[in-house]
């Protein structure tokens, strides 16, 4: 298909976590018939596409990234035939949905698994990566070392995640075949995509080396071995020649540890292997010793610099980029990126939304970020369910000598727990989501913030996204434009344009809490300018000078002088 025309070059994604977005029949636990209720919910916002998290049979050690079996529906969220009903619903309303594909490791309870460990000689045995003595010092992403014994065949088999998570052995071209055949089941159901997990893991280095040991972690990063390894562009062309090239669909990789220009291989259109990609970029500016769990707050420059390198660089090959301020794996956006305090919440929540859905690429919004929705900051850890936030208060305080007081503070600011509330759909009891007890805390802010309180005021959040939204239906320029950033060494404002053959965009946002004067570059001429959407009383043609308020955000359409 022309990239030129792709459909999901002009949409915008949904991303749904299945479990705690609407509980329909009372357990505790969102379900498909729950996102069936609320798909007008998502046709009011004004959303392309859906990309539902694992929805199939786990034993939910990862929620769900754990699979046991790739072709039937975890009971908890529902039977097949809810999802033929939500898939055929969806699209009668003109949404799509994408799958997440975990394909980089099963369940250690997949049936491929339980045969695999039997014995050496077992047909199952070489789906897996086995070796007789540990290689190297890999740790695991949730704790401990990446390798695990097994009795039955005296060897340690890999999982680069937990231990009920070991990875797939892709050299061989049977595991290749099974993974061809779980696509084409789902795509012969007619959905519209895949999410790849941690993708560009799957093809590991053969020497298997150690990797250094960064975050004062307790073991090697696996990184070095696995990210991008010898063998992955071939497997996803693989992929991408025997399967994914005959139905119209969308597809987007995660990769971590990818740089741009890494990326570029996986997103360049005439490379035939996905369409776009999930960089970390962003995500790691506000680390620091200890990696992802630190109190440092993004830098602007910082961040301008890498969001700058991705729209140039994916422009530059023909590739895409994906555009996301956070997801089930992050922080919640306005309590990282903006101001989650009152009373700025909401302005900075429209100011994000304006610099992301302006860029090119194709934008994401997580469950709950058209609200506003902040992080739990849950106090106790007995609140935490995720087996990542359990590792780090366990590494944190044990090992680390931090005290509980400081890793629970680090847990609120970073876990993915934060992302995983439910969904606040109004102010009765668990904001709406289940009339049973949650499986996750409900954040304690749900009276002030929820789906009720945002459709009543016309000035929300909901309706501001709802007219990004828009924004990008109707504006070709939105897609196409070239991005170009403005006044680099800007501590306070991001400031860039989207130029056309006709017209330019000019999308100002103040990242800061002061009213700023802001002076345009001379260069950025215009004869005429049109203001096309702001989150606060902005001036309806461009001047010169921009008066922003405290998180202030503008967009205008220039003419360009002839
Ligand atoms: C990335 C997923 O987004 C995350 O939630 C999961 O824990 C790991 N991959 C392992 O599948």
């Amino acid at each position: 298909m022309n990239n030129q025309t792709a459909w999901w070059k002009k949409s915008v994604v949904y991303q749904i976590y299945p479990k705690s977005f609407y509980d329909s029949d009372g357990d505790g636990f969102g379900d498909l018939n729950g996102i069936r209720e609320k798909l007008s919910y998502l046709e009011k916002l004004g959303v392309d596409v859906i990309w539902l998290n694992p929805i199939y049979e786990s034993p939910q050690v990862d929620n769900g990234y754990d699979i046991s079996n790739y072709k039937k529906i975890e009971p908890q969220l529902g039977t097949m035939e809810d999802f033929d009903m939500l898939l055929k619903e969806a699209h009668e309303k003109g949404i799509r949905i994408i799958l997440d594909l975990v394909v980089n490791h099963t369940s250690d309870k997949h049936p491929w698994f339980t045969e695999a460990k039997k014995g050496k000689e077992n047909p199952y045995h070489d789906y897996y990566i086995w070796k007789d003595t540990i290689p190297n010092n890999w740790g695991s992403s949730f704790g401990g070392p990446a390798w695990e014994y097994v009795e039955e065949t005296a060897q340690y088999y890999l999982h680069l995640f937990a231990k009920e998570q070991p990875d797939l052995n892709w050299e061989n071209p049977k595991v290749r075949k099974e993974v061809q055949e779980i696509l084409r089941f789902w795509l012969e159901k007619g959905i519209d995509g895949f999410r790849m997990d941690v993708i560009t893991l799957i093809s590991k280095d053969p020497a298997y080396p150690d990797g250094p040991v960064i975050q004062n972690k307790a073991y090697g990063s696996y990184y070095a071995g696995c990210a991008s390894g010898p063998r992955v562009h071939e497997y996803l062309q693989e992929m991408n020649r025997e399967v994914l090239s005959k139905y119209d669909i969308m597809t987007v990789g995660e990769a971590p540890h990818t740089s741009a220009d890494e990326a570029a291989p996986y997103t360049a259109s005439d490379r035939h292997e996905l369409n776009m990609v999930f960089h970390f970029d962003h995500m790691h500016l506000d680390y620091d010793e200890n990696g992802k769990y630190a109190k440092n707050r993004v830098k602007l420059t910082d961040l301008k610099e890498v969001m700058t390198k991705w729209q140039d660089t994916m422009h530059e090959c023909d590739g895409w980029n994906s555009l996301y301020w956070s997801n089930h794996d992050q922080a919640r956006a306005v309590s990282r990126f903006g101001n989650e305090s009152e009373p700025y919440r909401v302005k900075s929540a429209k100011m994000l939304g304006t610099i992301l859905h302006m860029m090119q690429g194709t934008p994401y919004i997580y469950e709950g970020e058209e609200l506003g929705m902040t992080n739990a900051h849950f106090e106790s850890i007995d609140e935490y369910k995720d087996v990542e936030a359990l590792d780090i208060f366990r590494d944190f305080t044990e090992r680390k000598g931090f005290s509980e007081k400081d890793t629970l503070e680090l847990l609120g600011l970073k876990s993915r727990d934060n992302a995983r509330t439910p969904m606040q759909w109004d102010n009765t009891v668990n904001a709406g989501f289940t009339e049973g007890t949650p499986w996750i805390g409900v954040n304690k802010n749900c009276k002030e913030i929820n789906v009720e309180q945002c459709l009543a005021d016309q000035d929300s959040i909901f309706y501001y996204y709802q007219k990004l939204i828009q924004l990008r239906h109707e504006m070709p320029i939105i897609t196409d434009g070239v991005y170009e950033l403005l006044d680099k060494e800007n501590e306070s404002v991001y400031a860039y344009l989207r130029k056309g053959e006709k017209e330019t965009l000019l999308v100002v946002g103040n990242f800061t809490d002061k009213t700023i004067n802001y002076h345009i570059e001379e260069k950025v001429q215009a004869k005429k300018s049109r203001l096309l959407i702001s989150n606060y009383n902005a001036a309806e043609t461009f001047e010169r000078d921009l008066s922003l308020e405290p998180y202030g955000a503008c967009v205008y359409l220039l003419e360009a002088e002839k």
